[in-house]
């Protein structure tokens, strides 16, 4: 099993270098530096499905979570589609892809099957005297019969692990905070900043400590959302 999942490690053209032992640990993302609150206790015992950077399906299928390649894009169209009920959200990220607004997507993909999906795009937050590096998550997607065993947990996690790694401080969300909360997300990091969506659903977290705090401040989704209106 070790070896399987080291094979399909190095099978990952889109890491950017061959992850050490630990990262591929983190990379299963169910770590406790992403756990803020007391939820994430709840996702331990995902840990114990965590082999070498891969989580075991409910059937005992190997699932790993990687950046999106080429090669992805018609099936997370596909997943996405599906998931919504609707063609929105996939022509949603495809105009982000098309525009060059993606930070980054990732797939859950076992067996080469993508049965996950999170998107997450650059979004500045402009503050009265400085611009903070900021990434807005959506849409985040998780195939109906996979659900409910940390994929999606999975996904915001490493999502959140690589925004920070590529220098953004804080992430928005429009969401429902009963779920985004577990990561940390918080409406009042939120309420200070404006927007068309602002509202309760509106959420942030920080990956810069205190990056918001007291923040008066406003961001502008790029326009591709308006056709999710
Ligand atoms: C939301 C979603 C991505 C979660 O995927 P998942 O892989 O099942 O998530 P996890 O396994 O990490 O977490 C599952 C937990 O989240 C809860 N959950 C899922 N959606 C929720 C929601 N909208 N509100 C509150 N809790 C929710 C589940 O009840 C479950 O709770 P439990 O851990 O107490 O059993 C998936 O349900 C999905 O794709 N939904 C449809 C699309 C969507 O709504 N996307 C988010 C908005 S962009």
């Amino acid at each position: 099993m070790r070896g399987c999942n080291r094979f399909r490690w190095q099978l990952s053209p889109s890491l950017p270098l061959q992850p050490s032992r630990k990262r591929r640990r983190r990379a299963a993302l169910l770590t406790p530096s992403h756990g803020t609150n007391s939820r994430n206790l709840d996702t331990r015992k995902h840990l114990q499905r965590v082999r070498r950077g891969a989580l075991l399906t409910a059937d005992h299928r190997i699932l790993i979570v990687r950046l999106e390649t080429e090669a992805d894009i018609a099936a997370i169209g596909e997943l996405v589609a599906d998931v919504f009920r609707s063609p929105a959200e996939a022509r949603l990220i495809d105009r982000l892809r098309d525009e060059g607004h993606i930070l980054v997507s990732l797939v859950a993909d076992t067996d080469h099957r993508i049965v996950g999906n999170v998107v997450f795009s650059h979004l500045p937050i402009f503050m009265e005297d400085r611009t903070i590096e900021a990434a807005a998550l959506a849409p985040l997607a998780v195939h109906l019969d996979y659900r409910r065993s940390g994929i999606g947990a999975a996904l915001v996690s490493e999502g959140l692990r690589i925004c920070r790694q590529r220098g953004k401080d804080a992430v928005i969300i429009l969401g429902d905070p009963r779920y985004y909360t577990r990561f940390g997300f918080s409406p009042e990091l939120a309420a200070g900043i404006a927007s068309k969506y602002s509202s309760p659903s509106l959420m942030a977290i920080e990956l810069t400590p205190h990056v918001l705090r007291n923040a008066r401040a406003s961001v502008k989704y790029p326009n591709a959302f308006d056709d999710l209106e």
